[in-house]
C-alpha cells in the first residue's frame, strides 16, 4: 500500500471515495453531504492550508484523510483533522490509523503544534487524541456533541489554554458539519 501526501487540486477519486464510503455507512444523503464537503475542501482551500493523505492499493485510492488549518487567535499553529474514510471492503486492517499517523508525522515535520478533530473519542483515542474542553480551546462553530471535540499536541507540551476564537477554513464554515 502506498501512502502519499498531497497539497493541491481537486481529485475525483478522492471525492468518490468519501461519497461511496459515507453512503455505505451513513446512507446516500450523508454520502452526498460528505462528498460535497470534500469537493469544497479540495477546490476552495489555499495550498498552504491543506494536507491530504491517501492510501493507494493497485492504483486505486482505498483511503484518505484531510487536514486543514485551524487558526487560533493568539495560539500556536494548528490543523483540524477531518474527514477520514477507508473503502468499506478495506476497513479493519489498520489503514485508518496508518493514515492518521502518517498525517500527524507530516504536520509535525512542518512545524504544526496542535491537531484537533471532532468525532468518536474511542476511535481517535487510539492515535493520541484526548477530549478538549472548550474552556481550553474553542471549536470554530457551535458543537452538537461537545464530547467529540478532541485534540493532541505534536510538540509534547500538552494543550495550553488559548484565549479567543478559532477559525476553520471556509469549506467547513457551515453549522451542518458541527
Ligand atoms: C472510521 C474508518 C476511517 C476507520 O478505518 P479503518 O481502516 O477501518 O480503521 P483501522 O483498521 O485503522 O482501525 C480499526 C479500529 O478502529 C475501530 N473503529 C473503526 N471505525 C470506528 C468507528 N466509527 N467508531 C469507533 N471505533 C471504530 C475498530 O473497532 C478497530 O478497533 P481495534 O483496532 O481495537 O479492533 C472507517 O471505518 C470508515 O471509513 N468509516 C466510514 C466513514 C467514517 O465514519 N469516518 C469517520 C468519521 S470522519
Amino acid at each position: 500500500m502506498d501512502i502519499t501526501v498531497h497539497r493541491t487540486g481537486s481529485n475525483e477519486a478522492i471525492i468518490n471515495l468519501f461519497t461511496r464510503t459515507f453512503a455505505d455507512s451513513e446512507g446516500e444523503a450523508e454520502g452526498q453531504v460528505i462528498g460535497g464537503l470534500v469537493h469544497d475542501l479540495l477546490t476552495t482551500t489555499a495550498e498552504e492550508d491543506i494536507y491530504c493523505v491517501t492510501a493507494t492499493e493497485d492504483g486505486e485510492v482505498v483511503g484518505c484523510i484531510i487536514f486543514t488549518r485551524l487558526t487560533l487567535t493568539d495560539g500556536p499553529v494548528a490543523f483540524l483533522m477531518a474527514p477520514v474514510a477507508v473503502l468499506t471492503g478495506c476497513q479493519g486492517k489498520g489503514t485508518g490509523q496508518m493514515l492518521i499517523k502518517s498525517g500527524l508525522e507530516k504536520l509535525k515535520e512542518h512545524g504544526v503544534e496542535l491537531v484537533f478533530t471532532y468525532g468518536d473519542p474511542d476511535f481517535y483515542g487510539k492515535t493520541g487524541f484526548r477530549p478538549v474542553s472548550e474552556d481550553v480551546v474553542r471549536a470554530p462553530l457551535k458543537l452538537t456533541y461537545p464530547e467529540g471535540w478532541l485534540g493532541q499536541s505534536l510538540a509534547g507540551t500538552g494543550i495550553r489554554p488559548v484565549a479567543g476564537r478559532s477559525y476553520c477554513v471556509e469549506a467547513f464554515n457551515k453549522a451542518v458539519y458541527w
